[in-house]
């Protein structure tokens, strides 16, 4: 439905870098926000922008809105561009305001003034004579919007007097009032509390299945794009870095900003010692291991295997005796973590972390067995 080509955009260097040019040193003369980023988003899918902060997220998304003009690259939605330059000089915009995009922002506005209701009748209300709808059509849109936002007993009170929570939601009900073929969501759920940030991520997820919205999602949370999204793009540096479904980058990250990025990790050097198809052996300072992986690297290269805490297990029967990737290691520290238990272990001189159910719980000092479950491992280049 949406389909981004090979966007760029740059902003004027900064007067530190100006000054440096103009006394002849080397310094650039652009900032990349946006490096070259291509994607596709689907029908109905919820798809997630997610990087560190000034990674090109908010950027990419105000080039969608048409807030921003791109330097270069093509942005379509179905067979409307709304954004192409190819270098050739002609350029093609589609005005914010022509767009149909519903948006809610970084920092979300809501109209002070003006009561709950009012705020969400308010975009329906301003359209022109041709396309707005009757009085009583809009009542019945914007009643069905505050009902799903939970929203509808708080209707007549003036906006300013809704906890932050309240606004966050009153925002979403306005972008989604006027039922956009694509909504763009930038960190929607900031400034809110934990807990309300978890109940409000399982009400959109809700909703966006509900309604089948199309959405573009902008978050530096992984635990948030790992819990609403359909696919997540993950940008470093105003490129994208990886794409594709949470489990996928959790599970198989393509390099170590990725594995380092998303969830805990461990992390150790090695080097491929052999490989047959997707099966490798490689020698780590922890010991050896065998795994399969997609990556493709050859006999010789240095690599880091990334070891996801629950790949972890402490092997208190023996369970593993004598198999592959079983290492001998020594408890540091737990932590009891509610739903689970941390373990730290010495393996060689490398301190590992394991994960593991909270019935487990072993005291520090005891030598133990650590078994890797090597479905669980992953191979990045090192670098
Ligand atoms: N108007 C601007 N002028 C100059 N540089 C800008 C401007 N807007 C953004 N940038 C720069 O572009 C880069 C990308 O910014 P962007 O706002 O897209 O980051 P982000 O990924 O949304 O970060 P955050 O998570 O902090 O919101 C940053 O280095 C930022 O400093
Ligand atoms: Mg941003």
């Amino acid at each position: 439905m949406l389909v981004i080509d090979h966007l760029v955009k740059t902003f004027p260097a900064d007067k530190q870098s100006r000054r440096k040019r103009a006394a002849g040193e080397e310094a650039p003369s652009k900032v990349f926000a946006v490096n070259d980023v291509s994607f596709e988003v689907k029908e109905g899918e919820l798809f997630t922008l997610l990087g560190p902060s000034g990674c090109g997220k908010t950027t990419t998304l105000r080039a969608v809105a048409g807030l921003d003009a791109p330097d270069s690259g093509r942005i379509a939605v179905g067979d409307r561009v709304l954004f192409e330059n190819d270098g050739s000089g002609r350029a093609t915009t589609v005005p914010a305001n022509q767009r149909g995009l519903g948006m809610v922002f970084q920092s979300y506005a809501i109209w002070p003034h003006m009561t709950v209701f009012d705020n969400v009748a308010f975009p329906l209300q301003v359209r022109s004579r041709k396309t707005r709808p009757s009085n009583a059509v809009i009542r019945e849109r914007v009643e069905r919007v505050l009902n799903t936002m939970e929203l509808v007993q708080l209707a007549d009170r003036q906006a300013t007097k809704l906890s932050g929570g309240q606004q966050q939601r009153l925002a979403l009900a306005r972008a989604l009032v006027i039922e956009p073929p694509l909504l763009l969501l930038d960190e929607p759920l900031s400034n809110l509390d934990a807990k309300l940030r978890e109940s409000l991520r399982y009400e959109l997820k809700r909703l966006q299945r509900e309604l089948g919205i199309t959405s573009i999602y902008v978050t530096h949370d992984q635990i948030e794009a790992l819990a609403l999204s359909t696919k997540i793009a993950v940008m470093n540096a105003g490129q994208v870095v990886q794409l594709g479904k949470p489990r996928e980058i959790y599970e198989n990250p393509n390099c170590k900003f990725v594995a380092e990025f998303i969830g805990t990790s461990n992390f150790l050097n090695g080097k491929v010692e052999s490989r047959s198809g997707d099966l490798y052996a490689v020698t780590t300072a922890g010991g050896p291991l065998s795994l399969s992986s997609q990556a493709d690297l050859a006999p010789g290269d240095e690599v880091v295997v990334s070891i996801r805490p629950e790949a972890l297990s402490l092997d208190l029967e023996g369970t593993h005796s004598g198999q592959p990737n079983v290492w001998q290691g020594k408890v540091q520290t737990r932590a009891f973590l509610g739903d689970a238990v941390d373990h730290i272990v010495l393996v060689g001189e490398q301190e590992l972390r394991s994960r593991g159910n909270p019935s487990v719980s072993v005291q520090p000092g005891t030598q133990v067995q650590v078994h890797l479950d090597p479905s669980k491992l992953s191979l990045v280049p090192a670098g």
